[in-house]
This record gives structure tokens, C-alpha cells and sequence, in this order.
């Protein structure tokens, strides 16, 4: 398992982490994949050969901080939150083609300048991070991986977490969310165990309720729709 900035010529994926999940989905409509054709290779992050990214640098101008979403699904949030927050540059990582298509729409839609796109596993963008160069994480609504045997499948796991400590600046926001009661335990868990982070939550309010700076997501919106509760959960990058 490579756990540093691999040139490409060391990623061999015979040795890299495996990747569950799909990639591809229905072919694209003309229009979506036309608009895409044209703007992803200019929003694309590709990773430096053996060397660190510093992830402020991927703007024209310097972004306040550079916050990073994994797994933006079809980017709503991911988009609400740029649209929001013009000073700031954000990083969508996300491995489903339509999703990345969809997230380019919004960008072409509301004018954003200030997202970059890693359409790959978000483990490989952070192995190549420099320390200390994010100023906010969100993964929201991972895929649960219900059965026990799936489990260490979870994004949510310590080599991630161990990472994200790395990149994430001290006082750094780590937002995660979840419709998945075993999932919100396993979380819970990790998190709390993980001399890294702390949970910001002290009353229940604080994670049964989402914040107001804190668009929902597709994902959220069909548990909602299927009866099902979610979570919010905030953690803070502390000091060791
Ligand atoms: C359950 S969906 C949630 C999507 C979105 N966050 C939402 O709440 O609507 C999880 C997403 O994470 C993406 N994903 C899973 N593992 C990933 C990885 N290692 N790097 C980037 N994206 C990943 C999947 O492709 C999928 O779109």
C-alpha cells in the first residue's frame, strides 16, 4: 500500500489500494457530455510526479483557505459552498463519472472559479497534499458498506483518518455525515479514538441538526425521503 507521493510510474495498481464502488454510470447526455469534454481538462488536479501539491497554488489568485470534499456525489454542496465562499478554493474528489459531469454543470452554471476537480480516489490526492493545507474536510453521506465483511472497505478507517491529520491544519473542520446508525457508531469510534480530533458536539442538537452554513446533499435528501435519520458530525483538527 503506498502510503506517500507516488511518481506515477510507482503507481502500480497491483500494489495500490482498491477502489470499491462504480466509476461509470449511464452514458452521458450530449449536451452534459460536451460541456464537460470542455471544461474538465481545465478544473482536472493532476498529481505531481513524486512530489508534494500544494493545493493553494491550483488557483489564479490565493484562496483564504483550500477546503476539500470526498465523494461529492452529483456536487450540490460541493457547489453551494463555492458559490458561498468566493475567497476560498475547494477540491471535489469523486470517482463516478456522472457525478464529476453533474459537478461541472454546476460550475458552468453559477460561474465558479474556485473549484478544482480530482476525479480519482481522494486517497491518492491526500498521500500527495503538503502538511497542513486544509482548512476544512467534508465527506458526507459515505457508502456505508453494511455488511461486516465489507467493512474495511469504509473510507471512514484509521490510515484516512491518519492522513487527513497530516493535511488538516490545527483548529481545521472535519465534517462528516451519515444516514447509517452502524456507520454513525463506527464514526463515532474512530474518531473519538484518534488523538487527532475532537468532536465539537455538546448537545444532541449538535449533530441530530444540520448547520445552517450546511447545504444538504442528494444522499440526504433521499434517506430524509425514505424515512430515514441523519447525522452531522463536527470534529476539530487539534494539537497534539
Ligand atoms: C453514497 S455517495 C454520497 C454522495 C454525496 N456525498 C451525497 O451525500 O449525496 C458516496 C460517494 O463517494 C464516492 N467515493 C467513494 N469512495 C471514494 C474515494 N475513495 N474517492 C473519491 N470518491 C469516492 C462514490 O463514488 C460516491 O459518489
Amino acid at each position: 500500500m503506498l502510503t506517500r507521493c507516488a511518481a506515477s510510474s510507482e503507481r502500480d495498481p497491483a500494489t495500490e489500494r482498491r477502489l470499491y464502488g462504480r466509476r461509470r454510470g449511464r452514458p452521458l447526455r450530449p449536451g452534459r457530455k460536451g460541456l464537460t469534454q470542455d471544461l474538465l481538462p481545465q478544473l482536472t488536479i493532476t498529481l505531481p510526479d513524486g512530489r508534494l501539491l500544494d493545493p493553494a497554488a491550483l488557483f489564479p489568485a490565493t484562496p483564504t483557505a483550500v477546503w476539500l470534499e470526498i465523494g461529492f456525489g452529483g456536487g450540490e454542496h460541493l457547489a453551494a459552498q463555492a458559490e458561498a465562499h468566493r475567497e476560498i478554493g475547494f477540491i471535489g474528489c469523486e470517482v463516478y463519472n456522472n457525478g464529476v459531469a453533474r459537478l461541472v454543470g454546476h460550475i458552468a452554471a453559477r460561474g465558479l472559479a474556485n473549484i478544482r476537480i480530482f476525479a480519482d480516489d481522494a486517497r491518492l490526492l491526500l498521500d500527495c497534499l503538503t502538511p497542513a493545507s486544509l482548512g476544512r474536510v467534508f465527506i458526507l453521506f459515505p457508502d456505508p458498506w453494511p455488511k461486516r465483511r465489507h467493512h474495511k472497505r469504509r473510507l471512514i478507517a484509521p490510515a484516512t483518518l491518519d492522513r487527513l491529520a497530516v493535511v488538516m491544519q490545527l483548529g481545521a473542520e472535519l465534517r462528516l455525515g451519515t444516514d447509517d446508525p452502524d456507520y454513525l457508531g463506527w464514526m463515532l469510534e474512530h474518531l473519538t479514538a484518534h488523538p487527532a480530533f475532537e468532536w465539537l458536539a455538546r448537545r444532541p442538537a449538535d449533530w441530530r441538526e444540520r448547520a445552517p452554513d450546511w447545504p444538504a446533499t442528494r444522499y440526504e435528501e433521499r434517506a430524509r425521503a425514505a424515512g430515514r435519520t441523519a447525522a452531522f458530525l463536527r470534529f476539530r483538527r487539534r494539537g497534539l
